[in-house]
């Protein structure tokens, strides 16, 4: 498989960049998997975190963009450093604080962009708009674009009832990531060890982050896989068969293949199915809050070991 990028990324200050970036690597890392963190910010505070707590495995570096120096520079020092660190991992995290000068094309050097963000409606306004500045990335025609997870960050337990996301419209699709929980023990941890090891709700709740994480991950390979056979058996089917037949063969191993992710990973693959046959009508089976999220999937997907609030919010979504 090759090398998986994550972006972690936002306009906002102190949403919990640094802390997912250096967490979601740890997790990573003992999950197996080859990591490296890449951290661009100046205060170097996931590279700090990850360089100062109990060594886990993860190769950690510190670079900082010439952002001052617009055009493509920017980009081409991430593409090197990103290649570099690829050459010997499974996993890159990224942790960066945008800025208006960064050029929007710098997210498809990703597989994923993660945005955290608070869900107090000023966060998620200015979330909102930061998405659709790049709307261009997420809606690309030409480009494979990342996959988009959006991850409330330093929610509170009286703001899991607030119905945030369905309050606020958003210009993009993106998959809804669970809640990264405000405690002081995640403070506390900051060079000392780790979120996936705190024994409380937070613990709890980044743990549940990282599952989401790795099934999106699984989602977008396999994914891409089923895209890559159907283009490869669309080349290999004779024109004559293709004029013949008004559904092609490719289209069809996509469509059986989907189904066989539909299963396996319910919720998000029926969304999935439903964005690859338009024309079905699909149960309809949107929530779209965190609160009706927790109460409406919670006894389902946990038995299945599916995260509870991965799930695809589409445009249109939270209209209701
Ligand atoms: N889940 C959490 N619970 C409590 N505090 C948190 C949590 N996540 C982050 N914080 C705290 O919020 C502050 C900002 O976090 P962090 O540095 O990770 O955000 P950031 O988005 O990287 O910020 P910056 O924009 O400054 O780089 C820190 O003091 C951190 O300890
Ligand atoms: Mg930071």
């Amino acid at each position: 498989m090759s090398t998986f990028k994550i972006l972690l990324t936002s306009q906002k200050g102190g949403v919990g960049k640094s802390t997912i970036s250096a967490n979601l690597a740890a997790y990573f890392r003992r999950q197996g998997e080859a990591v490296t963190l890449i951290d661009f910010d100046t205060h170097g505070s996931s590279s700090t975190w990850l360089s100062r707590a109990p060594n886990i495995g993860v190769v950690v570096q510190h670079k900082i963009l010439p952002l001052d120096q617009g055009g493509n520079r920017p980009i081409l020092d991430a593409r090197l450093h990103l290649r570099r660190a690829a050459s010997s991992s499974d996993i890159v995290i990224c942790d960066l604080t945008w800025t208006d000068s960064i050029a929007g094309e710098l997210m498809f050097e990703f597989d994923m962009v993660i945005v955290p963000t608070s869900v107090s409606e000023i966060e998620l306004a200015a979330t909102s708009g930061f998405l659709s500045r790049h709307r261009w990335v997420f809606d690309s025609a030409i480009h494979t674009s990342p996959t988009l997870l959006v991850c409330p960050t330093r929610v509170q337990q009286e703001q899991m009832n607030n119905n945030a996301f369905s309050k606020q419209r958003f210009p993009v699709s993106f998959m809804l990531s669970p809640p990264v929980l405000e405690a002081q023990t995640a403070r506390d941890m900051f060079e000392r060890g780790y979120l996936m090891d705190l024994q409380d709700a937070c613990g709890a709740s980044f743990n549940e982050f990282g599952k989401a994480v790795c099934a999106a991950r699984d989602m977008r390979v396999a994914e891409l896989a089923m895209k890559k056979t159907a283009h490869a058996s669309m080349l290999n089917t004779p024109r004559a068969a293709t004029k013949m037949s008004p559904a092609p063969t490719a289209r069809n191993n996509l469509l059986a293949t989907s189904s066989t992710l539909s299963n396996q990973y319910s919720i998000l693959g029926r969304h999935r199915l439903h964005k690859t046959r338009p024309e079905e009508k699909v149960t309809t089976d949107k929530p779209s809050t965190i609160a009706n999220a927790q109460q409406s999937r919670a006894p389902s997907t946990s038995s299945l070991g599916i995260p509870q609030f991965l799930k695809r919010i589409t445009l249109g979504s939270m209209n209701h």
